[in-house]
């Protein structure tokens, strides 16, 4: 299929279509995965995170819990490796701990994204922003146009820059058509913290050594976030 991720080089930049803007079926959410040999079929929200220290690790287990609040959704976990400056880093086939490496094909096939990142300088970190330079054959294929999707971060320090690395992320989603869902005030925990958690999107102050633990506002906001990243996809018909 022309603009099919399968036809392309995965840091090629490809031309965009009409036709292949117009959809296909892996932009339903429906997914057919197999996991451990068995092929099951869900509706998946990919909750995809880089963490160096774990911090934004213990925010992407709230999106995922809350991901799973929503009738129907399932959470699905994915990390990414580190780069380097000079070359990428061999990285192992599968992380030593934690959630598998995402690959393209996962942001294919869920029905909506959660994306998070620590901040660096203010910005998304290097991996994040690497594994979606790769993506440019889902954007000529627009098969995250339409999907809903929301970010999520942690800083050493409160004015560190959490929210305009939240914007860094927002900005090639967008580009990919994704719908963002961010958190109103309609949820309590948002003016009730002291730390984390901007209407941008779920985050952490893990203070200089980044041994602060989530506050159990931060974690409601992370857990808030999923869900509703989670309920919009259903509501569209994941
Ligand atoms: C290169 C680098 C740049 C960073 N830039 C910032 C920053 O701009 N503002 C900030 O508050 N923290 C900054 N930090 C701290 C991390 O954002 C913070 O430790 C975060 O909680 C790490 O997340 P992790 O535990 O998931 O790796 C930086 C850390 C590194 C290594």
């Amino acid at each position: 299929m022309p603009g099919s991720p399968r036809n392309a080089e995965a840091n090629a930049w490809p031309r965009p279509t009409a036709a292949a803007h117009e959809g296909s079926a892996d932009s339903t959410g429906e997914a057919a995965r197999a996991v451990q040999g068995e092929t099951i079929t869900m509706s998946e929200i990919l909750v995809l995170y880089y963490s160096r220290e774990g911090a934004v690790r213990q925010l992407a287990q709230r999106v995922a819990r809350g991901v799973e609040r929503v009738a129907g959704m399932r959470a699905c976990l994915r990390t990414l490796p580190p780069v380097a400056p000079v070359t990428e880093v061999a990285a192992p086939p599968v992380p030593e701990d934690g959630a598998p490496y995402a690959s393209v094909e996962d942001l294919a096939r869920c029905a909506g994204l959660v994306l998070g990142s620590p901040t660096r300088f203010g910005n998304m970190a290097a991996p994040v922003k690497h594994f979606l330079d790769g993506t440019g054959a889902l954007w000529a294929s627009g098969a995250l146009a339409g999907k809903p999707a929301g970010v999520f971060t942690s800083s050493a320090s409160q004015h560190g820059g959490q929210e305009s690395t939240l914007l860094s992320m927002m900005i090639p989603l967008l580009h990919h058509g994704m719908l963002l869902v961010g958190l109103p005030y309609t949820e309590p925990a948002l003016a009730a913290t002291r730390g984390g958690g901007t209407p941008y999107g779920a985050s952490h102050v893990a203070g200089a050594d980044g041994t602060v633990p989530l506050s159990p506002e931060e974690a409601e906001l992370a857990t808030a976030l999923g869900r509703r990243v989670a309920d919009v996809a259903r509501r569209m018909g994941a």
